[in-house]
C-alpha cells in the first residue's frame, strides 16, 4: 500500500476493558474530538438480552438467542430499558454464545467501513477490528468501577446497595474473561489505560497521545 493510500485508511479506534471502566465516556470525547461516528458495541448484546427476555426465554438459551440477535433492528438500541442489573446479566449470558457474536460481526464491521468509527466493547482490538490502528485497552480496579457504576445508578434513581453492584460486576467480568468465545483481553498491541486515578480530561489526553502516536 502506497503511502498515500495509508493516510486514506479510514481510522479505527478500539477500545476494550471491563464494565464501568470509562470506555464510552473516552469513545465520545474520541469520537467528537477526531470526526468519527461512535458504536457502543455493548448496546448490541443489551439489545439482544432484552428481546430474549421479552419472549419469557433464557438468556443463555443458545437458539433463542441466536434468533434474537439475527432479528434486531437499529431501533431495539434505542429502547429505554438496556441498563440495570436484569439486562447486565442478560448481556453477559448472549455474549457467551458463538452464534450470537457471529451474527453482530458484520454489523460492527459494516459500521466503520465508510468513514472509520470508534468502537467501545469486550472484542473490538481481538476479534472484530484485529487491525485497528489504534487500540486501547481500558481498565481500572474493581472497587473504582463498582463505585462509578452505583453512582450512575443512583444518579438514575436506582437504589442498588454498592456491595450487590460490585458482587454483579465482578461476576460479569468473570464470565466475560472465561468464556470461550472472544474472551475478554488485551490485544498485544493495545495501549493499556488504567483509569482508577484519573478524571476523564487525562484519560481523554492519554488516549489523544496514543492516537497521535499511531498516526505521525
Ligand atoms: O457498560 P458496561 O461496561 O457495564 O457493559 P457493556 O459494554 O454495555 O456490555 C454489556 C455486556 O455485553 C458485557 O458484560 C459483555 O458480556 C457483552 N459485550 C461483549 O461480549 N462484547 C462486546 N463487544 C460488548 C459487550
Amino acid at each position: 500500500m502506497s503511502t498515500h493510500e495509508a493516510a486514506n485508511q479510514a481510522l479505527v479506534i478500539a477500545i476494550d476493558g471491563p464494565a464501568a471502566a470509562g470506555k464510552g465516556t473516552l469513545a465520545r470525547r474520541l469520537a467528537a474530538a477526531l470526526g468519527l461516528p461512535y458504536l457502543d458495541t455493548g448496546l448490541l448484546y443489551r439489545a439482544v438480552g432484552r428481546r430474549v427476555l421479552d419472549l419469557g426465554a433464557d438468556p443463555a438459551e443458545p437458539d433463542a438467542a441466536a434468533a434474537a440477535a439475527r432479528s434486531l433492528v437499529p431501533e431495539d438500541l434505542a429502547r429505554g430499558d438496556l441498563r440495570g442489573p436484569a439486562a447486565d446479566a442478560a448481556a453477559a449470558s448472549v455474549a457467551s454464545i458463538p452464534a450470537v457474536r457471529a451474527a453482530l460481526l458484520e454489523f460492527q464491521r459494516g459500521f466503520a467501513t465508510a468513514s472509520g468509527a470508534v468502537l467501545d466493547g469486550r472484542d473490538i482490538g481481538t476479534v472484530i477490528f484485529p487491525d485497528a490502528k489504534v487500540k486501547l485497552f481500558v481498565t481500572a480496579t474493581l472497587p473504582a468501577r463498582a463505585r462509578r457504576r452505583w453512582a450512575e445508578l443512583a444518579g438514575k434513581g436506582t437504589e442498588v446497595p454498592l456491595a450487590r453492584v460490585e458482587a454483579d460486576m465482578r461476576a460479569r467480568d468473570a464470565m466475560d474473561a472465561a468464556r470461550l468465545a472472544a474472551p475478554l483481553r488485551p490485544a498485544a498491541d493495545a495501549v493499556c489505560l488504567d483509569t482508577t486515578a484519573l478524571d476523564p480530561d487525562a484519560v481523554f489526553a492519554q488516549a489523544m497521545a496514543a492516537v497521535r502516536a499511531a498516526r505521525p
